[in-house]
Order: C-alpha cells, then structure tokens, then sequence
C-alpha cells in the first residue's frame, strides 16, 4: 500500500468499525485504509490545521463527495460525536491526547481507540485507567528508523474490568513490562545507553547526576528482568 511502517503498524491495530474518526490526520492515510478496506461506513478526518485537513480531504475527495466521510476543522472531538465507534490519535504528546481525551465539553472515552503518543506515554496510560478506559495493547515498535509507543483499547465496560497497572507498567507499559519485546528492550539499552553520555558531560550538577544516575538503575533493572 506504500505506507510507512508506522503508519502500516497503527493500521494494522485498527479494528472494524461503523464510525471512524481520525483526529490530528493530517494527510489521512489510516483513514483511507479503513474506508478503502472496507473497515468503516463512515470516517471523520479531522485536524486542527487548516492545511493538514486539506491533504485528507484532497486524498479521500471520492469518499468526501459519497458521504463516507467528512472533514472538520477544529481542536480535538470538536465535531465528534460521542458515539464514534473506534477513534484513532496518532503522532501528538501523550498529554495532547490527554487534554483532547478531558476536554470539559467535547471530551469522551471512546468505544474503541488506537492512541500512539510520541511522548509521555505514561501520563495518558495512567489517564485512561483512570477514566473508564481499559488497555488491551500496550506496546513498542521500531520503524521507519525510530521507536513508537502505542495503546489500543476500549472503553470498559463493567467496573470489575478495572485494570490497575504497577508503577512500572505505567512509565513502560504493561505488555513490554510482560513480554519483553526486542523493541522495548533495544530502546531500553539505547536509553540507558544516553544516559551513560550525559553523566560523562562536565560541571552536571549533583541533584542531576543523582536524578540521571536513578533513571539509569530504573533501566538496567528492566535490561536485568528485575521489574517485579
Ligand atoms: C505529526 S501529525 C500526525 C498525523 C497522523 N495522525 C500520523 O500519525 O501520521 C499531527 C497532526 O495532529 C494535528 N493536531 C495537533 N494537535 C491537534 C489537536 N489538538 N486537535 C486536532 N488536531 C491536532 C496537527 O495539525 C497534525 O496534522
């Protein structure tokens, strides 16, 4: 299909739906796989950029003039309705997601979501334990060069679904915490790896050695399979 690997990767986490939104799609392209695969009726593409929503609308035209899809301008669910059945948020700060995820008026656990965070994933693991959401992946992938987290899940649907996730499935995620894949490994030891280069700079402060120093045996513990 000509997709990045990334962008193959979150496809491939994409579940059948009947409504579909995309937000932050920029050029629209998993949104193009659901409806060319017959995956969705109806897909939203949204982004807060005018230029961004461009492209997708542009790509999905055919599908925009049939009524499979529509394109809206605006910030996060700004336009989405609360009863989309699988919503995909790939490409923005963990905490990007989180603040889309509780808004105070447009906010909402999705049926089904796909959130690839490129930072702090932490924060919107811990969000969406917090808030209704169970996490049914929870991993890393490399691609196209780099290291990606993603977290699929669902909304939960009954309160004994509650999950609760230790300190280190938190910060790390509870399916690399478990299985230990070559992914999440290799960007552990290129981490700790980082770590060992900052600690060799000159005139680092203690408060920071001590910080960089902890960081690193929290690493090593993970390389040393000693998380329990
Ligand atoms: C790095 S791109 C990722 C595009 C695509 N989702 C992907 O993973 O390849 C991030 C996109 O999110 C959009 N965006 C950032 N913050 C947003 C927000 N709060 N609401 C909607 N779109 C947002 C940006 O305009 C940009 O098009």
């Amino acid at each position: 299909m000509g997709y990045s690997k990334r962008i193959e990767t979150i496809c491939s986490l994409l579940k059948p739906a009947t409504t579909f939104a995309d937000v932050g799609c920029d050029h629209g392209y998993c949104s193009e796989y659901m409806l060319k695969n017959g995956l969705c009726e109806f897909a939203i593409l949204s982004d807060i950029s005018k230029g961004s929503l461009e492209k997708a609308t542009m790509l999905l035209k055919d599908y925009v003039k049939n009524g499979k899809a529509k394109g809206i301008l605006g910030n996060g669910f700004v336009g989405v309705p609360k009863d989309t059945q699988e919503v995909l948020i790939a490409g923005m700060g963990g905490e990007e997601i989180v603040a889309i995820l509780s808004h105070e008026r447009y906010g909402f656990m999705p049926e089904k979501f796909v959130f690839q965070p490129m930072l702090n994933p932490d924060k919107l693991r811990a969000y969406i334990l917090d808030n209704g959401g169970f996490i049914e992946r929870d991993y890393t992938f490399f691609a196209d060069g780099k290291f990606y987290d993603v977290i699929v899940g669902r909304k939960r649907r009954t309160d004994e679904e509650k999950q609760s996730y230790n300190a280190w499935e938190t910060e790390f995620g509870r399916d690399n915490i478990i299985e230990r894949g070559e992914a999440f490994l290799a960007r552990t030891a290129r981490k700790k790896k980082d770590i060992d280069g900052f600690l060799n700079r000159e005139g680092l402060q203690d408060k920071s050695r001590e910080e960089l120093l902890e960081r690193k045996n929290r690493l090593q513990r993970i390389l040393d399979n000693e998380t329990d």
